[in-house]
């Protein structure tokens, strides 16, 4: 793949350069595991709490119901937070900042691994807490290590695609200048065109980045500095701003979150869409999706050949103010395990974590589009690593939304973000 080129170095950059050096929390246990909160209740069995953000695709129900029928002394209960991934943030946050007991596994997004880590709130999986990680994706592990120790398993990942009408555009766009020039069969149907996620939250700095990487530039450079002052950063922030200027993006996507993205093209309003692999299973079987056999997925387009996603995807830790670790851990291993793994992505079209699966040929009959996700996540770039993370995504959020409302040149709003990452890397 073309873009790899200029990808890897990259990926492999996506650690902000600190100038801080103590970047440790002010929470509980320390990243270490022995002393405080982080020793207790390694051995604790009995009944968990597991939380994780709205259950879109309805895998989660019964995966704890299957486990509750085998556990009935360790049974586990499910608090569902919202669909919104700020808002799943901050109740984390402020749970683990009460040492809430009662949320003892909990789902984290990629972006969180390294604030939660540093804080001293995710039991350390190292020692009787290992887990075995040899089969899965490596992003997916990289993404939830910190500092060369693993916080959390992998559970799925994602990858950002191309959703495009098949009955429209029978060949998908490879670049972006490619799917502008389609934007005339939209109008010519009498549809948008393309729409992503652009409400100012974090799906936006996913957006943002996708369209820096896709246009061949960068969040952070190699040495894991910010890299915004560039005409590439340039070049792809401009791409979102002059489609939202003339219409190729609908007005509207400006509040869109994954899910209003995925109603508005399933209900046959937009002619390209970009999601996470979640947006398949619904797209293809809810009652109302209008589409069911009239889309494909497609690599994002990038310049010159295919773009490049935003590494996505969820982890599951113990919580160091869990009582019940020893079954937390069981618990946590059998959500990555094969048999779920399977479940997750036959139900749910969630990206797996494990490796083998995306080989697995009566899964590729079924989900089509696991050879085009594998690439996707392969090549997919981090979001800046950091324990201030928060105002890294304030930083790119709140700059790329003013420019996609035109009241920032994107010269301004890519300085303004240059300047602001340099101030929260270096801790103030
Ligand atoms: C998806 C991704 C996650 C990302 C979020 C943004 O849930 O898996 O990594 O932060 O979308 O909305």
């Amino acid at each position: 793949m073309k873009t790899r080129k200029f990808l890897l170095p990259v990926a492999t950059a996506g650690v902000l350069a600190l100038t801080l050096s103590a970047c440790g929390g002010g929470g509980g246990g320390g990243t270490t595991a022995g002393g405080g909160d982080a020793a207790n209740g390694l051995d604790g069995r009995g009944p968990i709490t597991y939380v994780q953000g709205k259950d879109n695709n309805s895998v989660v129900r019964p995966m704890i119901e299957k486990w509750n029928a085998a556990h009935p002394n360790e049974k586990v209960t499910f608090k569902e937070q919202t669909d919104q991934a700020d808002q799943q943030h901050d109740d984390l946050v402020q749970h683990f900042q009460a040492k809430d007991a009662n949320y003892d596994v909990v789902s984290v997004d990629v972006v969180w691994t390294a604030e939660f880590a540093a804080k001293g709130w995710l039991q350390p999986l190292k020692d009787k807490m290992a887990i075995d990680t040899s089969a899965m994706l490596k992003p997916t592990v990289d993404a939830a290590t910190y500092k060369g120790t693993l916080y959390a398993t992998p559970k799925e990942s994602d990858g950002g695609m191309l959703y495009y009408r098949k009955d429209l555009v029978p060949t998908p766009p490879k670049t972006w200048d490619e799917m502008i020039q389609m934007c005339s069969i939209a109008k010519e149907n009498k549809i948008g065109c393309f729409s992503g996620q652009y409400k100012q939250y974090e799906g936006l700095t996913v957006n943002a980045a996708e369209a820096i990487n896709s246009a061949g530039g960068s969040v952070l450079d190699k040495d894991g500095k910010p890299s915004l002052n560039t005409p590439e950063a340039k070049a792809g922030l401009e791409n979102l701003v002059k489609a939202f200027a003339d219409g190729n993006i609908p007005k509207e996507a400006i509040t869109y979150q994954e899910e209003e993205g995925r109603r508005a093209f399933q209900s046959g309003n937009l002619l390209f869409h970009r999601n996470w692999p979640y947006a398949y299973s619904l797209m293809s079987t809810e009652g109302s999706s209008k589409v069911k056999d009239k889309f494909g997925v497609a690599p994002l387009p990038g310049t010159d050949g295919p773009g490049a996603s935003s590494l996505g995807g969820h982890s599951a830790a113990v919580s160091v103010y869990s009582k019940n670790k020893a079954t937390a851990l069981d618990f946590i291993k059998y959500i990555a395990s094969e048999e779920n793994q399977k479940f997750y992505a036959v139900k749910g079209s969630l990206a797996p974590v494990l490796a083998n699966l995306y080989d697995d040929a009566a899964l590729v009959k079924q989900l089509p589009y696991l050879p085009t996700l594998k690439t996707a996540i392969e090549n997919a770039v981090p979001r800046p690593v950091t324990p201030f993370y928060p105002a890294v995504t304030q930083a790119i959020q709140e700059n790329s939304y003013a420019a996609l409302k035109g009241e920032k040149s994107v010269d301004q709003a890519l300085s303004d973000m240059q300047k602001s990452i340099e101030t929260a890397g270096a801790g103030s």
